[in-house]
């Protein structure tokens, strides 16, 4: 009996062929068509835009062969407004993992071409499950975003959806990087998903972001603005700072994306990835020496001196075009990946305004939730005055560089290269906000405030009292006076918020000694749910 049943079920070898063969045939013309998106009409209308597809973003953005798809059969259950007819595999997101350069990263794609890639139910679902699978495996999340934002026809399941989705920003913030690119459309409430990630990269002409379009603010306000003033790249680069990268075409954004994650930990308990070190760790650059004009009045580029100390071709600035006069970037130092924090002369004499202010804070904060050791070039005159700046709360905007600082506990460096008058001072990475070695070159100039200002102000009775011409010269005589004891570092050294004047070309030797003495560091902060940063 046995053996009659075992004839009767047993396959032959030529039907175990076709009905396996017929099984998989299935299973791969069903990923060839979600490879298929929306249809070719729409793709046609993708790539007449200048747009890539889902799938040729993820083969530039990934090591070759390296993407592993999950929840590619995931369909939509809504019936309402003709959704029934509009099932597609995947539902306009695909979300997966993969590798760049080796290394793991997982990402999700939102696909114009199915229902222009907005926003569902089951999409939140499926970013929800890519990012607990990131935030669990402890690796970060790439979004490539082009979206009509919230499905209309769902109603409130997409809105649920997005909710969803900024909480999974939220808890993932600090324990993972998080990196929005911005590739075509981005309205409403969805802007704040990329908002809430670590590092936004726009797309030149082909994406935008606004939380209300030009018709609504034409409604309500009456002004009359196109898409590209309003939201477009050049909009959030230079002016409003929530672009920190812009590429000039979808291949150049994902490149971008791609240099930025190499300089990015995989989590908040792994260092930055190191490379072999390719330059010389003794290399004096004898330029250096002379870079800082002696007349205080005229201006350097301080990324040039950015350029001669770290390794060579290493800096990667980001937030370049947004408040100027202040410096943020990854660099690595004898091959480790550190954070550079500068101000620049030649834009507005690298004075701290409400957008630097905000642009030094953000950057700092992120270094330090990252591992990634803080090293810090000031030359500043102070915080910029101006009615404009204190009603826009230049006090507030300012307390969050001296928060972040201070909170940091990552290796901290800083080196004066020449002004660091008053606040600017204490605030950029100063001893008394521990940082842990202060350096200042001997051009540097560290005073209260400027020679003229400070005499106004301490001698200003002495001085009217005087007639006009022994005034003039008692005030140039102070002047000397105050600008001799303070446009040297020295005054600074003898009291010990200064750790060493270095000879400027000796730099970055001084500084790869730093950070293998810093390295080990252990610091903690006291006990606390948060600290209530002044945001
Ligand atoms: C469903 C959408 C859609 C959406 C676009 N489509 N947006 N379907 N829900 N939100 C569909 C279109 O019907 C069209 O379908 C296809 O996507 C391509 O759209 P087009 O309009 O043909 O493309 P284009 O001319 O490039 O214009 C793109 C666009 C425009 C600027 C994004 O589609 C648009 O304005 N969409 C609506 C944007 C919007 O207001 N979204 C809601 C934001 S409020 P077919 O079948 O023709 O291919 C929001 C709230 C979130 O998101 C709140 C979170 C807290």
């Amino acid at each position: 009996m046995a053996s009659d049943v075992k004839e009767e079920t047993a396959p032959t070898a030529e039907h175990t062929l076709a009905g396996h063969d017929a099984l998989i045939d299935e299973l791969r013309e069903r990923r060839e068509k979600a490879r298929e998106g929306g249809g070719e009409r729409r793709i046609e209308a993708q790539h007449a835009k200048g747009k890539l597809t889902v799938w040729e973003r993820i083969a530039r953005l990934l090591d070759e062969g390296s993407f592993q798809e999950i929840g590619g059969h995931v369909i939509h259950r809504h019936t309402d407004f003709g959704l029934d007819r509009q099932r597609y595999p995947g539902d306009g997101v695909v979300t997966g993992f993969g590798k760049i350069d080796g290394r793991r990263v997982c990402l999700y794609a939102q696909d114009f071409t199915v229902l222009g890639g907005s926003f569902s139910e089951v999409q939140g679902q499926k970013v929800a499950e890519i990012m607990n699978l990131a935030m669990q495996s402890g690796v970060p999340v790439i979004a490539l975003n082009d979206s009509g934002g919230a499905r209309i026809q769902e109603g409130v399941y997409s809105l649920a959806a997005f909710g969803d989705l900024f909480w999974h920003n939220s808890q993932a913030s600090g324990v993972i990087p998080q990196i929005s690119v911005m590739l075509g459309p981005c309205a409403g409430g969805a802007v704040y998903s990329p908002a809430l990630t670590d590092f936004v990269i726009m797309t030149r002409g082909t994406s935008h972001m606004f939380i209300t379009g030009p018709q609504v603010i034409k409604t309500v306000t009456g002004e009359e603005v196109d898409q590209e003033t309003l939201g477009g790249s050049t909009a959030h680069a230079v002016t409003s700072g929530v672009a920190h990268l812009v590429g000039d075409n979808e291949d150049r954004s994902l490149e971008l994306a791609r240099t930025l994650f190499s300089y990015l930990p995989l989590n908040n308990s792994e260092p930055p990835p190191a490379v072999d070190p390719a330059d010389d760790p003794w290399r004096m650059d004898a330029a250096l020496n002379t870079i800082v004009p002696v007349d205080p009045t005229q201006a350097y580029d301080m990324k040039d001196v950015i350029e001669r100390i770290f390794d060579v071709t290493s800096f990667f600035e980001v937030h370049k075009d947004f408040a100027q006069n202040a410096i943020v970037g990854f660099a690595r130092l004898h091959g480790q990946v550190i954070g550079v924090i500068a101000q620049q002369p030649m834009v507005l004499a690298g004075v701290i305004d409400i957008d630097a202010a905000d642009k030094i804070a953000r950057f700092v904060r992120f270094c330090d939730a990252f591992n990634i050791p803080l090293f810090t070039f000031v030359d500043s005159p102070g915080f910029l005055p101006g009615v404009g700046q204190e009603h826009g709360g230049i006090i507030r905007h300012g307390a969050k560089i001296v928060f972040a600082y201070s909170e940091a506990t990552v290796p901290k460096v800083s080196v004066v290269t020449r002004k660091a008058y008053g606040g600017a001072m204490i605030v950029m990475s100063s001893k008394t906000i521990r940082t842990d070695l202060c350096f200042a070159w001997p051009t540097a100039e560290i005073a209260v405030m400027g020679a003229e200002g400070a005499v106004n102000i301490v001698y200003r009775k002495q001085l009217k009292e005087m007639e006009k011409a022994d005034a003039k010269a008692e005030r140039a005589r102070l002047v000397a006076e105050y600008h001799e004891k303070f446009s040297k570092p020295y005054a600074s050294a003898a009291a010990g918020a200064i750790d060493d004047i270095l000879v400027p070309a000796e730099t970055r030797p001084r500084l790869i000694a730093a950070l293998e003495l810093l390295q080990g560091k252990q610091a903690t902060l006291p006990r606390k749910k948060h600290g209530n940063m002044p945001l």
